[in-house]
């Protein structure tokens, strides 16, 4: 005879079958593209949990995905939102239900509800919020699987990080410092420069006023160069690396077309390299997610790595938090709260 062990039963949750959400329905702009809609709740597969969002993260792809420049993967969904923190409402995995998780999405996260696998959340790190947890994850892994897979840094390297108080870019800062590497951090405009060397860089250039390369060579030069800008950088990335180094792009903002001097990288035996985080499949996040919790948890949990909240918004105005980060004048993350 068939034996169900209680455990292994689905339960169902008291969440209702409606939730609010932000569509992205009309035009382009934030205001016109961004509404406030009551959808169905997601329900969650096999190995997936239901989490009741407190806070989701904000992050540059959102825009992207809003200008209709980053489809969803298959199987995502339409909504935006990759990174959320909430409640465990229906549990699966080693989660059980009331847990406080902050979670990795392919999608969805601009929600009351989002459903995620199970392998792809972690805990809520000790002293830190549901808003400070939302920030982490699309950041961490992106940072560590840039920085610290494709990029190897060491302790004792020199790491430099271009946009260095993004979202992206105030935790390369902090995670290049608690690996124990040495940090040359670049941004535009002297007050940026200025908020990045008080997260912690050790030396912090305005691009708009100095040659970051000039800066680096002087300092030793750069093992590895995260690279979120491209076009006219990536010259000066080469001029910057040292022999060995290695050049992770994670985004070509300044420009997705270089010219690349062959003998000069076969000179260095330069690296260059990159990668995008959101098609990565299930098992492979599911990979990052567990290295991540063992390496750089620690470090959160030590005060290492706290990466800044520039601002909140509630969910119903996620058009205004896109307008902020548009505005580029945040340092850190924005985040929404539901
Ligand atoms: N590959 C991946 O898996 C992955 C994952 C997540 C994010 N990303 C990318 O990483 C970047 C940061 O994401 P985020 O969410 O942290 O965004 P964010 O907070 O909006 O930051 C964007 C940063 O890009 C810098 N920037 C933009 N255009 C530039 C240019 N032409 N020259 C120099 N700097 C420029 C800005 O520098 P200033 O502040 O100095 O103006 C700003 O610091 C985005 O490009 C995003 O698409 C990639």
């Amino acid at each position: 005879m068939r034996k169900f062990l209680p455990e292994t039963i689905p339960m169902s949750s008291s969440a209702p079958d409606q939730m609010s959400a932000i569509a992205i329905e009309g035009g382009k702009g934030p205001a016109e593209a961004l509404k406030a809609v009551q959808i169905e709740r997601p329900r969650p597969g096999p190995g997936q949990i239901l989490i009741q969002v407190r806070a989701a993260g904000i992050n540059r792809p959102d825009i992207l995905q809003r200008l209709g420049a980053y489809p969803p993967p298959a199987g995502a969904p339409d909504t935006m939102g990759l990174e959320v923190a909430g409640e465990v409402v229906e549990a699966a995995g080693r989660w059980k239900v009331g847990d406080r998780v902050c979670a990795l999405l392919g999608g969805g996260g601009y929600a009351e509800y989002a459903v995620c696998d199970a392998r792809h959340a972690l805990p809520i790190p000790q002293g830190l919020d549901f808003i400070q947890a939302a920030g982490l994850p699309e950041t961490v892994f992106t940072v560590y699987a840039n920085v610290f897979e494709h990029g190897g840094l060491k302790a004792g390297e020199t790491l430099m990080v271009h946009g260095a108080t993004s979202g992206i870019g105030v935790t390369a800062i902090q995670m290049g410092k608690a690996a124990g590497a040495k940090v040359i951090a670049t941004a535009r405009g002297a007050a940026k420069a200025a908020s990045a060397k008080a997260l912690g860089a050790d030396i912090a250039v305005d691009a708009t006023a100095e040659d970051f390369a000039q800066v680096a060579r002087a300092e030793g030069g750069c093992d590895v160069i995260l690279d979120m800008v491209g076009g006219d950088y990536f010259a000066k990335d080469l001029d910057a690396i040292n022999t060995g180094g290695r050049i992770v792009f994670i985004a070509s903002q300044g420009g997705g077309e270089v010219t690349l001097p062959i003998w000069r990288v076969m000179m260095k035996r330069a690296v260059i390299t990159g990668s995008t985080l959101r098609p990565r499949d299930a098992d492979e996040k599911a990979r990052l997610a567990e290295v991540i919790e063992r390496v750089v948890w620690p470090w959160i949990a030590a005060g290492k790595v706290r990466p800044p909240v520039d601002a909140t918004f509630p969910l119903a105005e996620a058009a205004k938090a896109h307008a902020h980060l548009e505005g580029g004048t945040h340092v850190g993350k924005i985040v929404l709260t539901a």
